[in-house]
């Protein structure tokens, strides 16, 4: 079964990963920017799974029988006590950019004594897929890494340059896109929905 995914997002970077990670399954993967009039919603609930089925059912509910997915995700900082979390795209306020959260970030764990010994942290995704206003299913990945002391790289997107994942030495900004769809929070959460997908079909 091919046909158009819809993807929740107004985030180019995300809609591209998508793109790179599931591109084989669909005829198009198109995201709210195609879609004008559709504003995002208030993301209010309390963990990923909650945002990621927020976005998802607004999107699919102004969508009759597309296939909607919706990804929610951010960075836990164990230094931090988990931060900034579900708080990771605005961070360092409402008129947040990828740069000021970077900044941010390094700024608070520079006022944490221990944080040279504690900079482990993880990324985290759920992906949902919506149907007619009703969620189908959810996925969820992790990448554990260690926080940077300065950004590396011009590759990837948000928190990238910061982190390097587990095993290696380079951070996502550094390492080739293959290389992080291949082991990203949003690359395993996309994996459990191709086995859906797939089943399904
Ligand atoms: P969301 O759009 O509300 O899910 O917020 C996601 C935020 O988490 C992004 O704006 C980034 O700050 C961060 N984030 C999520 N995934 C990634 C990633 O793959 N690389 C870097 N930052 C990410």
């Amino acid at each position: 079964m091919a046909g158009t995914l819809i993807v929740a997002t107004h985030n180019a970077h995300k809609t591209e990963e998508m793109r790179a990670i599931l591109g084989d399954l669909f005829d198009e993967i198109v995201d709210l920017t195609a879609i004008p009039g559709l504003e995002p919603p208030v993301e209010d609930g309390e963990t990923f799974a909650e945002n990621s089925a927020i976005k998802a059912l607004a999107a699919s509910q102004e969508q009759p029988d597309a296939f909607v997915l919706a990804d929610d995700s951010g960075l836990e900082v164990d230094a931090l006590g988990g931060a900034p979390g579900i708080y990771s795209s605005r961070y360092s306020g409402e008129d947040a950019t990828d740069a000021s959260n970077r900044e941010k970030l390094l700024e608070e764990l520079a006022k944490k004594e221990n944080a040279e010994k504690q900079r482990t942290a993880r990324f985290r995704c759920v992906v949902t897929v919506a149907q007619n206003g009703e969620v189908l299913s959810q996925f969820d990945g992790t990448v554990e890494g260690t926080i940077a002391a300065s950004t590396t790289g011009e590759g990837g997107f948000g928190y990238d340059p910061l982190f390097v994942p587990e095993g290696y030495e380079r951070s996502f900004g550094e390492l080739s896109e293959e290389v992080k769809n291949g082991m990203s929070h949003r690359g395993r959460a996309l994996e459990g929905f191709r086995e859906w997908w797939e089943k399904k079909s």
